[in-house]
């Protein structure tokens, strides 16, 4: 274990850093061993995080020679909405631990590089004070146990000027993360509380604790119906990776989802991200935005995700590098990292525009 106390954040950034991996390895500088475990870890034996990030290695580019990418860019529209590229901001619950100024600097860093950020329900910072006329910006729903007191959250963001909501269903119950436990990990007591934590319902004698306890305040198809038809915001399902749900969300209202297994954190041996994105790809209609979440960590990346289909991608942890080394100005450099590795990807690979990236540019041993 490291013995050292956590160096402050930067106040600019030095010449070493230029990767998202020299972004993790100082980012574990300036956070407490307990916190960088809550960070990096992930469920049981980690089969999913190291999962998610190896995928991308297997996948080989084929790139195309002597195109004209003169008038090249990187907007992509989803829902209506243009954003001027595909990398958004995953939600991370709890940012005052990684930073002081948590997700109000990694909101500053998102709207000055135009990144969509996905505000989580576990935000330290009130979703009011995320700026009004910025439009990149869709809130994360954790269900609340009730439908009123969902919905009353969803209000409040729609109030807020928030473009979408991305409601979380792949964790009923948070996984089982062995890193955390022999750190002893605990959440800060925060002053004032972050305004939306679901009180954990208490099981009577005779009652499952799992079944009949948490599982009773979790989400069903019915809920999320409903919360589509009492909403004017489109309701976008992250942590979708079974392509049987990914048909019963279109029949239930939903009009996105998110491929992802939670960046590895919740179920220990789920399917890769990239398999199942390839997988839903052939069973939902072409127009359907199917985003990409876990793993990305080079420009390449996210140029191979939107060639296996995804409309967009999530960004998680190098957010989080950003911001424990540096607040505002490490998340905006680290997106700025992703952003230009990937439109120098785009140019090597020939491809003028995001709409033109497809399977074709990959390449199929079969
Ligand atoms: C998360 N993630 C997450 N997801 C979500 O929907 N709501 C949340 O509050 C959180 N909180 C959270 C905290 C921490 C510390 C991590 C690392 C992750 C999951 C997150 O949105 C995203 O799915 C993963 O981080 C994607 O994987 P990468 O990009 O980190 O590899």
């Amino acid at each position: 274990m490291r013995q050292h106390s956590p160096l402050q954040p930067l106040t600019q950034i030095p010449a070493h850093l230029q990767t998202i991996a020299d972004y993790e390895k100082e980012a574990e500088l300036h956070l407490s061993h307990m916190v960088w475990q809550y960070l990096q870890g992930g469920s049981m034996d980690e089969h999913s995080v190291r999962g998610n990030l190896s995928q991308f290695e297997q996948i080989q580019l084929l790139p195309r020679m002597l195109k004209d990418l003169t008038q090249g860019h990187t907007q992509i529209e989803i829902l209506g909405q243009r954003f001027p590229h595909p990398i958004f901001v995953a939600p991370i619950g709890h940012q005052q631990q990684f930073h002081p100024d948590a997700e109000a600097a990694t909101a500053l860093a998102a709207e000055v590089l135009g990144s969509n950020m996905i505000l989580s329900t576990f935000t330290n910072t009130d979703m009011r004070e995320l700026k009004q006329g910025n439009p990149f910006k869709w809130f994360q729903l954790y269900w609340q146990g009730e439908r009123e007191k969902s919905l009353s959250l969803v209000k409040m963001a729609e109030a807020h000027g928030f473009k979408a909501i991305v409601v979380t269903v792949d964790s009923p119950h948070s996984g089982i993360r062995d890193r955390e436990r022999h750190a002893f990990f605990e959440l800060p007591k925060y002053e004032p509380q972050p305004h939306h934590f679901i009180q954990q319902p208490q099981s009577k004698q005779n009652e499952h604790p799992l079944f009949q306890g948490l599982m009773k305040i979790a989400p069903t198809w019915a809920d999320i119906l409903w919360l589509s038809q009492n909403t004017s915001l489109p309701i976008i399902l992250k942590g979708i990776v079974n392509p049987h749900d990914a048909e019963l969300a279109l029949q239930h209202g939903v009009k996105g989802i998110i491929v992802s297994n939670h960046g590895g954190r919740v179920l220990d041996g789920c399917i890769s991200p990239i398999t199942a994105l390839e997988l839903i790809k052939n069973v939902v209609p072409t127009d359907f935005p199917v985003l990409y979440d876990g793993g990305i960590r080079r420009g390449s990346d996210v140029f191979k995700a939107i060639a296996l289909g995804a409309s967009a991608v999530l960004v998680g942890r190098p957010c989080i590098y950003g911001l424990a080394t540096a607040g505002a100005l490490g998340v905006a450099h680290v997106l700025k990292i992703l952003k230009e590795e990937f439109e120098i990807t785009m140019a090597l690979m020939g491809t003028a525009t995001v709409d033109e990236i497809n399977k074709d540019y990959i390449f199929q041993k079969s």
